[in-house]
């Protein structure tokens, strides 16, 4: 397939292969800008920030226009959805979310999934106003939460250390928690959809907590639903990318590639380069992963870990980005420092073993 005339974002998902790999950094909008500090004041809180598309849509152009990103994603957050679906949401300062638990069937069955797309308009509207001003190489990206992440937000009612609740509901009563799961699949894939429909031309999939579960929960609460949603966007949207980050899901990685059909793969830090070229591009486009503490290092930790990341993981399809998100403490020159280092021709190859 010719994919010459498409975003370079594009072109790595369709499996090309880029000598300056194309890049963008999740969580790159945020409180390590001062003028996205600047638009937050504008607002009494996050939500609203969200839900006004002039203000959303200048928070997601905010990196791009400062270092030149290869995708613009939709400034919202993964909450957004059960908020949509009328949990109660809020975010407060330095704590993080907090959500009213749902803890049965009963507090499911309040949710309304009927009213949740319309209540998200305003999110749709960001990306319309976003797709008018990108510059012809960036590609707009839309998100969810996959459905496992937001439901242990749902059910933990806000960041959790050891998931007992979502994990107790999920092993003891599996045919309610699937009520929950199937109401977010769905909700996701008219969401994603909507986004899609509204302008996004990649979407992400973050399952920030794929990780905490063993073989069995994996395969049913992250595998499954994932498969579901990338399987339904693909029968609407033939041939449209979607990229999942799967967080520390580490021996699950490759299954997850296989059975979700994902084009894409979010890589966290510590999977091992050798690995990745090995068994996962073979399958699928491989995003990633820079710890996101060399971005608040600099300096030659960082131009060293970045050449290296390049070195091994350029040689077939890749998007360069962080292991997981932009950390608050981030300082902008060095996010501008690696936008220099990701636009310099391909480093050397290492010799292989027996030459040179
Ligand atoms: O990547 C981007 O720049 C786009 C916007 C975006 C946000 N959140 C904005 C945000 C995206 C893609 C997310 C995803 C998200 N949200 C995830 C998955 C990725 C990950 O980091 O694991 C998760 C788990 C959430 C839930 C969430 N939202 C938490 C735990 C917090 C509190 C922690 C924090 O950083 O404050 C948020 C709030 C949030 N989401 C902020 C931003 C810019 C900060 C709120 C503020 O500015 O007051």
């Amino acid at each position: 397939m010719r994919t010459d005339w498409k975003k370079p974002l594009l072109r790595a998902l369709a499996g090309e292969t880029l000598s300056t790999p194309p890049w963008w950094l999740m969580r790159q909008a945020g409180r390590y800008l001062p003028e996205y500090r600047e638009v937050r004041g504008k607002v009494r809180d996050f939500i609203e920030l969200c839900l006004t598309p002039a203000l959303a849509a200048e928070a997601t152009m905010q990196p791009v226009r400062r270092f030149g990103m290869d995708a613009a994603i939709l400034f919202s957050d993964i909450l957004m959805l059960p908020y949509a679906l009328g949990q109660r949401v809020s975010f407060r300062e330095g704590e993080g979310p907090v959500l009213e638990p749902i803890e049965d069937h009963k507090a499911l069955l309040r949710l309304d999934r009927d009213r949740a797309i319309s209540l998200l308009e305003p999110v749709l509207e960001t990306i319309r106003r976003v797709k008018e001003v990108v510059g012809p190489c960036t590609a707009v990206m839309g998100f969810a939460g996959a459905p496992w992440t937001v439901a242990t937000y749902m059910v933990e009612g806000g960041s959790s250390r050891d998931f007992q609740r979502v994990k107790s509901w999920a092993y003891h009563d599996p045919a309610t928690f699937a009520a929950l799961m199937e109401l977010l699949v769905e909700s996701t894939v008219e969401y994603l959809a909507a986004q899609i429909e509204a302008g996004a031309e990649v979407v992400q999939l973050f399952d920030t907590w794929a990780g905490v579960l063993p073989e069995t929960a994996f395969q049913r609460w992250v595998i499954e639903p994932t498969r579901r949603i990338v399987v339904e966007l693909k029968r609407r949207f033939p041939g449209f990318p979607v990229i999942g980050f799967p967080r520390s899901a580490a021996f699950f990685y490759e299954r997850y590639i296989k059975e979700t059909a994902v084009d894409g793969i979010g890589l966290d830090s510590a999977v091992p380069a050798g690995y990745a070229t090995a068994v996962l591009q073979p399958l699928a486009t491989v995003q990633g992963n820079l710890d996101p503490i060399l971005l608040i290092v600099g300096g030659a930790a960082l131009a060293n870990a970045v050449m290296q990341l390049r070195q091994q993981l350029s040689r077939g399809p890749y998007v360069f980005n962080l292991g997981h998100g932009v950390l608050p403490g981030t300082p902008p020159e060095n996010i501008a420092m690696l936008a220099r280092l990701l636009a310099e021709p391909p480093p050397l190859p290492p010799p292989r073993a027996g030459e040179g």
